[in-house]
């Protein structure tokens, strides 16, 4: 494994599970005994809600964009052992209404270098969306995960999403790879395997491990724990120690 990875958690459609698989790889991969710092790049702030009140923060992952604060004066410590946030707050949307420059997209993949060397997994939280914020954190990674559901609406976005990906690789970061697909909300195994499964495989190579669809990952949230803190026992809890495993497993070949 190189010395630092960092991987985008990204899709730009709304709902499919990209807070909740940052948190529990972020977590999980500490549980591993990695130092891992996890970004909250989206607006909304929600990894961040697990850990602190963000709205009342006095500095996040905005005044890196605004060039007004270092990335080592963002982080925290989290209450988990080798987990570190760059939190988020509602006031980043501003940073998107600043006149672009030319070194738009490279704010955090520059921002990275002088911690990098703190952290053997730095997982991204993306927004919803393919802006600037989506653009910055795959510049910076060496990998990006798509999670989704296995529905019709899910897979509608899938070729832009890839053409937003391939052509960030061609032109800025030819180092980024799709490590894969993860399936979130699990439903119906029969339709995942015949119907939505191949239509993914064309696009994106798929993780062997899902997540299934289950109350105990709405009230980790409310909670403001990880699954695996929040009850190890639970099916969600082990397949996202699973597929944490997958990745580890993944980066070692
Ligand atoms: N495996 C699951 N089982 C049940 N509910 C889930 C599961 N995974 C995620 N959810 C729920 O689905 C909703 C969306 O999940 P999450 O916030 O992780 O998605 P997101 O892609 O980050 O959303 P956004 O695009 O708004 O940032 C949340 O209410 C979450 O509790
Ligand atoms: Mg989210």
């Amino acid at each position: 494994m190189k010395k630092t990875t960092v991987i985008s958690i990204a899709n730009q459609k709304g709902g499919e599970g990209k807070t909740t698989t940052s948190l529990n790889l972020a977590h999980g991969t500490a549980l591993e005994g990695y130092q891992t710092l996890l970004i909250d790049m989206d607006p909304q702030a929600n990894s961040s809600g697990i850990f602190i009140q963000s709205d009342s923060l006095e500095t996040s992952i905005a005044d890196v964009f605004l060039q007004k604060k270092k990335l080592s004066d963002v982080i925290i410590a989290t209450k988990y052992e080798n987990l570190s946030l760059a939190p988020s707050k509602i006031n980043l949307a501003e940073v998107e209404l600043a006149p672009l420059n030319v070194e738009a997209p490279y704010v955090l993949r520059d921002s990275l270098v002088s911690v990098q060397n703190k952290f053997d997994f730095i997982v991204i939280d993306c927004p919803p969306s393919l802006s600037i914020f989506t653009v910055n954190a795959l510049v910076a990674s060496n990998y990006v995960i798509v999670p989704l559901q296995a529905e019709k609406f899910s897979i509608d976005g899938i070729q832009g999403l890839q053409n937003t990906i391939e052509s960030i690789k061609r032109r800025i970061n030819p180092e980024l790879q799709i490590m894969g697909a993860l399936i979130t909300q699990l439903k119906n195994n029969t339709v995942l395997t015949k119907t939505i499964l191949p239509v993914i495989k064309n696009y994106f190579p798929v993780f062997q491990n899902s997540i299934s669809m289950g109350v105990a990952i709405g009230e980790s949230h409310l909670s403001r724990q990880s699954i695996m803190d929040y009850n190890s026992s639970v099916k969600q809890a082990t397949e996202y120690s699973s597929f944490v495993k997958e990745v580890v497993n993944e980066l070692k070949k």
